[in-house]
């Protein structure tokens, strides 16, 4: 489905729908072009869901874990050179646990994502509007676009 954000306030209500949503073991992937929003989104979902750690890009360390309702993971894969890179840091253990995992960049690694995610593109409308495009696949995404829906409704 495909959602207008006309500020980083709407990027934050966003951000606070998903995290609700969030299930054991869910894969949030994040696209699009470089300064999009994707961290910021990543920081609203991370807040909601209990972070209370400043989440920074994590560019050069590639995946960094933090506490919320249960484990956090963030990850930007911009600078990873390979999939085979990815287990090296140990990826499979990450991905296949509890906790939450955030992906930027994931098309660049789209071999080795699970079946069960969340897809979530950001377009950048001007300075501050997006255009999002969510899609996915599993019960936390069919979970998501029902509130989606319901979020919709109210400010249509
Ligand atoms: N509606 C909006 N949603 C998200 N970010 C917005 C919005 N409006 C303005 N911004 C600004 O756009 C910038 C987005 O930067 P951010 O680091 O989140 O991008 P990114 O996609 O993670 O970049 P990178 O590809 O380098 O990781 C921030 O400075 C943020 O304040
Ligand atoms: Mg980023």
């Amino acid at each position: 489905m495909k959602i207008n954000l006309n500020n980083l306030r709407d990027t934050e209500k966003l951000g606070k729908i998903i995290a609700k949503c969030i299930e054991k073991g869910a894969v949030i992937c994040l696209n699009g072009d470089l300064g999009v929003g994707k961290t910021s989104l990543t920081q609203f979902i991370a807040k909601e869901f209990g972070v209370k750690e400043y989440i920074v890009s994590p560019t050069f360390t590639i995946i960094k874990e933090y506490n919320g309702k249960f484990p956090f993971y963030h990850m930007d894969v911009y600078r990873i050179n390979s999939e085979d890179d990815m287990y090296d840091l140990g990826y499979d253990e990450y991905i296949y646990s509890e906790g939450v995992t955030v992906i930027e960049w994931s098309r660049l690694i789209e071999g080795i994502l699970p079946q069960e995610r969340v897809n979530i593109e950001i377009k950048r409308i001007d300075d501050d509007k997006r255009e999002v495009n969510i899609e996915g696949k599993g019960m936390f995404y069919e979970r998501l676009v029902k509130e989606l829906k319901k979020y919709e409704n109210t400010v249509n």
